[in-house]
């Protein structure tokens, strides 16, 4: 079952509970239905056998909510949640000394999983299978290996790259969860929680007009309200109004579709620069002077997941729906193709 959070009304256990934005437990967590039932089943299964929640991958678009359901995973499961991140372990005694402080049924969670180096994996590997530690104990001929037994412990990984971890480590995931772009209302749903907890008065209305422009993504959603209660707020009003939240949201320059201006620089550079593409990956980071990478995981899904661009073998091109978005006469080629699909 799930609460409804009215804006401004206290909840039973809202002290207990600490409120932030990130929502505490399971059932607070918005959306994500698939990954959130599963989820649940395996949780209550090893809290019935007294066991260590299998190992977890989270991957999906930045801001989609897996950094938040590592840490109520170790909630839901009342035990340690140890934070870190791929490029933070730098060498294979960093990690070692982690897994060592580890209690039987703690949570590991280690974000950007795909940056960690293949030294540091290989450790990884018997311990995540074997819960052990392979150590190399003295030098030269004298030298001998020692293995050390580890707690039973949960690594939750995240990433937004999939593509890029190597598939031992993927394999030794026993429960592997894809996070998708979430629905204007779920985000709507999310708003209204914020709203509460930033003490914020917003209609509906509201919530799903800034729900509907936020690329999908709970942060970004998040962040938008906190630059429209501004824009309210130097206006006095009391309950955020639609027209000042579709006035922020123009003046931050958000489109309907929820695109901002990097968004749209894209576009218009496949568009303008390319004659609609295929263009590969680094030509384009170069001429939007933007980090091929940070194209990849950030801009591209959202754009990709909306028909707006389409990755070929060749590279990327403009659909049709892009030129129109923009405002663009759709070129006569591109239009006999998309006629031909149909
Ligand atoms: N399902 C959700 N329900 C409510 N808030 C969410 C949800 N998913 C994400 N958020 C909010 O969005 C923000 C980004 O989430 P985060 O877990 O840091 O994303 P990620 O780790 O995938 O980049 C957080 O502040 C969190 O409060
Ligand atoms: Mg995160």
């Amino acid at each position: 079952m799930r609460k409804r959070i009215v804006a401004g009304e206290a909840q039973p256990g809202d002290k207990e509970l600490e409120i932030t934005i990130r929502p505490q437990r399971l059932q607070d967590f918005v959306g994500q239905e698939r990954a959130k039932k599963n989820l649940e089943i395996f949780i209550q299964a090893a809290l019935l056998r007294e066991e260590a929640l299998d190992h977890v991958l989270l991957y999906g678009p930045p801001g989609l909510g897996k950094t938040t359901l590592a840490r109520i995973i170790g909630r839901e499961l009342a035990v340690n949640v140890h934070v870190t991140s791929g490029p933070a372990i730098e060498r294979p005694g960093d990690l070692a000394a982690i897994l060592t402080g580890l209690n039987r049924g703690d949570v590991l969670f280690i974000d950007e999983i795909h940056r960690l180096s293949r030294t540091v994996e290989e450790i990884l590997y018997p311990a995540m299978e074997d819960f052990a530690l392979d150590i190399v104990v003295g030098k030269g001929p004298s030298a001998r290996s020692l293995r050390l037994e580890l707690a039973h412990f949960t690594l939750v990984g995240a990433t937004t790259r999939i593509g890029l971890l190597t598939s031992p480590l993927r394999d030794r995931f026993g429960v592997v969860a894809r996070l998708e772009y979430y629905q204007p209302q779920a985000l709507q749903e999310i708003l209204f929680r914020t709203a509460a907890v930033l003490e914020v008065d917003i209609t509906p209305e509201t919530a799903l007009e800034i729900a509907s422009r936020a690329r999908g993504t709970p942060r970004i959603a998040n962040r938008l309200l906190k630059r429209v209660r501004d824009f309210a707020q130097v206006k006095s009003e009391s309950t955020i109004s639609l027209e000042t939240a579709k006035a922020a949201l123009e003046a931050l320059e958000i489109d309907p579709l929820g695109l901002d201006r990097s968004d749209r620089q894209l576009l218009e550079a496949l568009i303008k620069n390319f004659n609609g593409g295929p263009v590969g990956l680094d030509t384009l980071a170069a001429v939007l002077s933007e980090d091929a990478g940070t194209i990849e995981e950030v801009y591209e899904p959202f754009l990709l997941q909306q028909s707006l661009i389409a990755r070929t073998a060749r590279g990327r091109i403009a659909t049709p729906l892009a030129y129109r978005h923009l405002g663009l006469k759709v070129p006569l080629q591109l239009e006999q193709m998309e006629i031909g699909r149909e």
